[in-house]
């Protein structure tokens, strides 16, 4: 058997295995292979009558025609046309490259997730829109929403407002430095009825500055999802944020904004991602990981995920608040 022969005979197989079951699910995006043989590191999405295929590059450069041959197997093991297959080299990087425009050639369309439908574009970013990692955790949001105040941090294209909203929220806020994604989130929104904005609030915002004047003007949520990017240096941002060097501030200052008995979900995509043992210490934060990986994303586990409640309370007297607040005074 050739290698490519390899390659098309595993995503056939796992298309037959998984697709039954997205069939089931209501699902059009899903994952159909992910690393599986390391001589193939691609990770291979479908989007309905696309494909996305990702290459993680690793010490071996793979040369052009082998890419081509590899593009070209996945197509037809698939039965997806070659023109159908969006292709992305994934290199290591950091910050702004990671969300910039690749080129001006997208053609956004609609997938069904469950009964919910989202805008993807596989060509125009590195992203495609919807992470489709975070699917169970957003129906878990969706669940645990009806008749509660929703802060979605970091929102991108707010699929996780929307489930909020479908949950029956009382109202949501989606945060985000980026006018384009909030210009995509509020399609979102809308291609599932949520266009009032009264109650779906957009905020084009730096989050951590937003969750500051936030705190002082005394907004409180019952629901807060904090699923940040694991590196940024925006140009709109004056300092660049590493969510392991950063969660800690970050994660006690959403915390600061729960109502009583509010939650806040935490998640990163960092591999080797350790949450502070302080932060473990002062909340009760649960490991939720295992319950918020698909089916399609259990070979590797792309992101870890924490639902936290502030044990303290929040008072002024917890900890972090009372060390920052007299770092504040000081400078004063
Ligand atoms: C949701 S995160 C990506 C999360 C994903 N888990 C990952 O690691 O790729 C990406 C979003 O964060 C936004 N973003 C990055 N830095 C930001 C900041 N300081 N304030 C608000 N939004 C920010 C970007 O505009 C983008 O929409």
């Amino acid at each position: 058997m050739s290698a490519d022969a390899a390659l098309a005979n595993r995503v056939a197989k796992n298309a037959r295995h998984l697709g039954r079951w997205a069939r089931r699910e209501g699902l059009a995006a899903w994952r159909v292979y992910d690393r599986d043989i390391p001589e193939f590191p691609y990770a291979v999405d479908r989007y309905g009558e696309w494909l996305h295929v990702q290459l993680f590059e690793g010490r071996r450069a793979l040369e052009d025609d082998a890419i081509e041959a590899h593009l070209a197997a996945l197509a037809q093991a698939l039965e997806v046309p070659r023109e159908r297959v969006a292709f992305k080299q994934r290199r290591r990087q950091r910050g702004l490259a990671q969300y910039e425009k690749l080129a001006a050639r997208g053609a956004p369309f609609v997938v069904g997730e469950r009964d919910l439908r989202f805008e993807v574009d596989l060509l125009s970013y590195l992203d495609t829109g919807l992470f489709l990692d975070h699917r169970e955790t957003r129906a878990r949001v969706r669940a645990e929403a009806a008749g509660k105040r929703v802060l979605n941090l970091f929102a991108y294209t707010g699929s996780f407002s929307v489930y909020a909203a479908a949950g029956g929220a009382a109202q949501t806020v989606s945060v985000d430095l980026s006018q384009t994604y909030q210009a995509w989130t509020q399609r979102n929104l809308a291609l599932n009825g949520f266009d009032d904005a009264q109650r779906h609030r957009l905020v084009q915002a730096d989050v951590t500055r937003w969750l500051e004047a936030a705190r002082r003007a005394g907004e409180r949520f019952d629901l807060v999802v904090l699923d940040p990017p694991s590196f940024s240096n925006s140009k709109r941002m004056q300092d660049s944020f590493d969510v392991q060097r950063d969660h800690v501030g970050l994660v006690e200052q959403a915390l600061a904004l729960l109502a009583p008995g509010g939650a806040l979900y935490f998640s990163n995509n960092r591999q080797g991602f350790r949450l502070d043992p302080g932060l473990a210490a002062r909340h009760a934060c649960v490991d939720i990981t295992a319950e918020t990986i698909p089916p399609d994303f259990a070979r590797r586990r792309p992101h870890q995920c924490w639902r936290i409640v502030a044990a303290t309370g929040n008072s002024p007297a917890s900890p972090w608040t009372k060390a920052k607040t007299r770092r504040e005074s000081s400078r004063s």
